[in-house]
């Protein structure tokens, strides 16, 4: 899909990789709309390209429903919708107290990455599939954004990894279903990237994060995932697909 002239909805896009996404459409001429919780920041990401901030809790659905409402009325339906927001957290399922971790915790953090990613992506692929197909029978594209946590999470990461696995194995499902649509769906499984949350641990941590990883050995840029996400739009033939973006990181149990 050419994304020039493209309406494309950004979830996540007030911060660290979904802004670099949200950044790279504009910059590739797509019409964004930034769908945040973070709405201070979702205006802030918007001005500066030349978008729309759209509040967006995706858990909620009259959240998601009027969130895809108001980026409609200003760009006309999207074609492109890239899941980026997400939340992490870690919690021993046996505390060092020796107590059972809370289950709000788990269903919090699956809540947001894996329900709340479907719960937009439901309601965005119905009105997707109302579209007039586009040259070749496309008529829109969806990522998610996994983690390399699907497949080694480390100690603590019960939640997150659960979460995101769960999105690596709604990938291929998601896309035969949608098939028959004209809609694509791929994932990225993105490794050690240098966002907010990874940019605020100690420098010595981070050096270390990022000797960890064979080649190159520094975090992953922003713009990288970014190059991908657009990649993936831009390539009609990448489909039901999960690509680790990671530099040959295998993550260690802790
Ligand atoms: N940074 C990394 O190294 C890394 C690695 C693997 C996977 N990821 C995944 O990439 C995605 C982006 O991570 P990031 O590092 O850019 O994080 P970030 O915290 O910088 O950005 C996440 C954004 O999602 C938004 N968000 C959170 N809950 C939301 C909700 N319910 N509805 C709408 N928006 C919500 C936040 O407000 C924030 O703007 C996440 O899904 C994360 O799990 C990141």
């Amino acid at each position: 899909m050419n994304i020039q002239g493209q309406a494309a909805l950004v979830t996540g896009g007030a911060s660290g990789l979904g802004e670099a996404t949200a950044r790279e459409l504009a910059r590739l001429g797509a019409r964004v709309a930034v769908l945040d919780v973070n709405t201070a920041l979702a205006e802030k990401v918007a001005a500066e390209i030349g978008g729309i901030a759209c509040a967006c809790d995706i858990t909620n659905t009259d959240s998601v429903n009027a969130a895809l409402d108001k980026a409609a009325a200003a760009h006309g339906p999207a074609r492109i919708l890239m899941n980026v927001a997400g939340i992490g957290s870690a919690k021993r399922i046996v505390g060092k107290d020796g107590n059972a971790a809370p289950l709000e915790d788990f269903v919090r953090v699956v809540n947001v990455n894996l329900i709340g990613t479907y719960n937009i992506s439901r309601l965005y692929a119905a009105q997707c599939a109302k579209l007039d197909p586009l040259e070749g029978g496309e008529r829109g594209v969806m990522l998610f954004t996994a983690s390399v946590a699907a497949f080694d999470g480390q100690v603590g990461q019960q939640a997150y990894s659960a979460s995101k696995s769960g999105l690596v194995g709604m990938t291929l499902p998601m896309a035969r279903d949608l098939a028959q649509h004209g809609i694509r769906v791929c994932t990225i499984a993105p490794g050690l990237f240098a966002t907010p949350l990874l940019k605020e641990l100690p420098e010595a941590i981070q050096q270390s994060l990022a000797a960890s990883i064979p080649f190159p050995p520094r975090l992953g840029k922003p713009s990288e995932f970014a190059e991908l996400a657009c990649h993936i739009v831009a390539n009609g033939h990448l489909n039901g697909e999960v690509i680790r973006l990671d530099g040959a990181l295998r993550m260690a149990p802790r």
